[in-house]
């Protein structure tokens, strides 16, 4: 025989492996479109139900492939390695504007042992999408993780509960807060947030503590200026335990909070740092 025709034949088949591949990442719904990390709606409700729709199916194709369900996620939360940034399997743990829930859904995958997490946001339909993810049999212990829909200036939860209360990349908060962006000099959001952080303040359990994660730098929003958070945490009652930066896909600043009126002291320094899956 030809030697060159089993060469072909090779050829041949990893051409097609490889389109295959290259079609499945291209196809709509295919496990090549990550899953953004909110359902970016408003309040427009056919909008909602389309990416709803899409995002669905974008996971539905992705644990078809087989690979594991995090990696079907934008946002860069999911890269944060869990075991380092002090949580205990006894904790109460809050993710305040979760969106799609990126951050309980890493927790999961990394095996992070908790007592169980409240996924919170404004929008109805990134709440449902992290309810039909966490019905897929992603993780035994899915039922530790509770989507429930807050306000914007009411966390909506019972007082003195949560021990850990995660706040990430929510622009409405840190640009309210700190009246620059879109609230430029807008004493009205920033009274909204002090609305807010009363009722934080009282689910956080006294000596619990507030983890605040952003970008140092957007390509919209340019760098995040972290003494402006600081002042504007200290008026709405939490004071800087320890500010440090974590390499994800992007450098991220890691602040953690406690509360002002809190007397005990503080627990040891913690390294945050990534995680590869
Ligand atoms: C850019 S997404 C970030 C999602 C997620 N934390 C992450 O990093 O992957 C911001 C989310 O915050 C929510 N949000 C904005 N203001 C909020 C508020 N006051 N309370 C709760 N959620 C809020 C939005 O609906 C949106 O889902």
């Amino acid at each position: 025989m030809n030697k060159r025709i089993p060469i072909l034949i090779a050829s041949a088949s990893l051409l097609v492996a490889v389109g295959g591949v290259f079609v499945a990442l291209l196809a709509p719904g295919g496990s090549g479109q990550p899953i953004p990390n909110f359902v970016d709606s408003g309040d427009d409700a056919t909008l909602g139900e389309k990416l709803l729709d899409d995002y669905k199916a974008r996971f539905d194709a992705h644990l078809e492939s087989g690979r594991p369900f995090i990696d079907a996620f934008f946002s860069e939360i999911r890269l944060v390695d869990f075991a380092t940034v002090g949580i205990e399997p006894e904790f109460v743990l809050a993710d305040l504007g979760c969106g799609v829930g990126t951050l309980p859904l890493a927790l999961l995958a990394q095996d992070i042992p908790f007592k169980k997490v409240y996924a919170l946001d404004v929008n109805t339909y990134s709440l449902d999408f992290l309810r039909y993810a966490l019905e897929k049999g992603i993780s035994p212990k899915s039922g530790r993780v509770f989507p429930k829909r807050s306000k914007y200036t009411d966390i909506g939860l019972q007082d003195d509960i949560v021990d850990i209360l995660f706040i990430v990349e929510v622009p409405a908060i840190y640009y309210s807060l700190t009246m620059t962006g879109h609230y430029q000099d807008d004493a009205e959001a920033f009274a909204r947030m002090e609305r807010l952080f009363a009722t934080i303040r009282k689910a956080v359990k006294v000596d619990g503590e507030l983890h605040f994660i952003y970008p140092t730098q957007t390509p919209t929003s340019g760098d995040l200026d972290p003494a402006a958070l600081v002042e504007a945490m200290s008026r709405v009652g939490f004071r800087l335990v320890q500010q440090s930066t974590v390499a994800l896909q992007v450098e991220n600043y890691y602040f953690i909070f406690a509360q002002s009126e809190s007397t005990k002291s503080d627990r040891s320094v913690r390294t945050p740092g990534a995680v590869a899956y």
